[in-house]
């Protein structure tokens, strides 16, 4: 099996000496090549942190990171962000969009970055795909968050990376518009054939993925196929994370 991210017996703490705490513990999970996963866990059991690892945003005291078959977790800082960059797309709930620039300029800044020139012919096929063709001249700040959401998920797909973190995406937006960007995820995930590991706590949203792996007390506590059925996805929740 080939997997587009792979954790195994992953350690993070946060703080020194009494401070510290530790986060995740014994942590193991992976998502195959091309699969949409959700992961959910009760608030603050480590489920952003374990996006930030995989992102290469922060490092882990221990265990094995893989992406797309690539240790991350030894990665200096600088090769981490290149690698991020061009490998993995990665989704924010505060969307991380420079307010200076236009919604066209933020989905190339990543390629710019890296001294690549940006494809036009992608640009405009993601601004359709994505309903952004009419936006493409504004600031960030003039768009509404759905709107803002899709421009961030335009800017981690635009160098079509193998993996796709998404932390809560639905999480600002009303049940409707939440409900067709699942959708459009779920099209992305094969259009794209590009993996999704998708943070939430909506089971509706873990439901539009094919597995959703639960997180309780800093590891993974069980996984199981979704069958597109929030009903079972909340009740195997609550056996499981409560
Ligand atoms: N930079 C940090 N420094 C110290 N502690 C932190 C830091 N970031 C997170 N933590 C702590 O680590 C734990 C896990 O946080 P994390 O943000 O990963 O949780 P989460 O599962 O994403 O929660 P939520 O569902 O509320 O977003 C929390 O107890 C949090 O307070
Ligand atoms: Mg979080």
């Amino acid at each position: 099996m080939d997997y587009a991210l792979e954790a195994r017996n992953v350690a993070h703490s946060y703080g020194r000496g009494a401070q510290r705490v530790r986060v995740l513990d014994g942590f193991s999970l992976s998502v195959e090549t091309g699969a949409f996963d959700a992961l959910m866990g009760p608030s603050g059991s480590g489920k952003s942190t374990f996006l930030h690892l995989a992102a290469g945003l922060i490092a882990p005291d221990s265990g094995s990171i893989r992406v797309g078959g690539t240790e991350i977790a030894g990665l200096s800082d600088s090769a981490a962000a290149k690698f991020r960059r061009r490998r993995t797309g990665v989704v924010f709930q505060d969307f991380n969009l420079l307010e200076s620039l236009t919604v066209a300029e933020n989905i190339v800044l990543p390629a710019k970055l890296d001294g690549v020139r940006p494809d036009r012919a992608r640009l405009d096929e993601l601004l359709s795909a994505l309903g952004l063709e009419k936006l493409r001249d504004k600031r960030p700040g003039s768009i509404s968050g759905g709107e803002r959401q899709r421009a961030a998920i335009a800017r981690a797909l635009f160098r079509k990376p193998g993996l796709i973190l998404a932390d809560e995406p639905t999480g600002n937006l009303d049940s409707a518009a939440a409900r067709s960007l699942c959708a459009l995820l779920s099209d992305l995930n094969k259009s794209e054939n590009c993996a999704i590991l998708l943070v939430t706590h909506d089971p509706i949203v873990a439901a539009s993925a094919g597995k959703v792996h639960f997180l309780k007390d800093g590891k993974i506590a069980g996984t199981r196929p979704t069958g597109g059925d929030p009903d079972a996805v909340a009740r195997a929740y609550m056996e499981t994370c409560k």
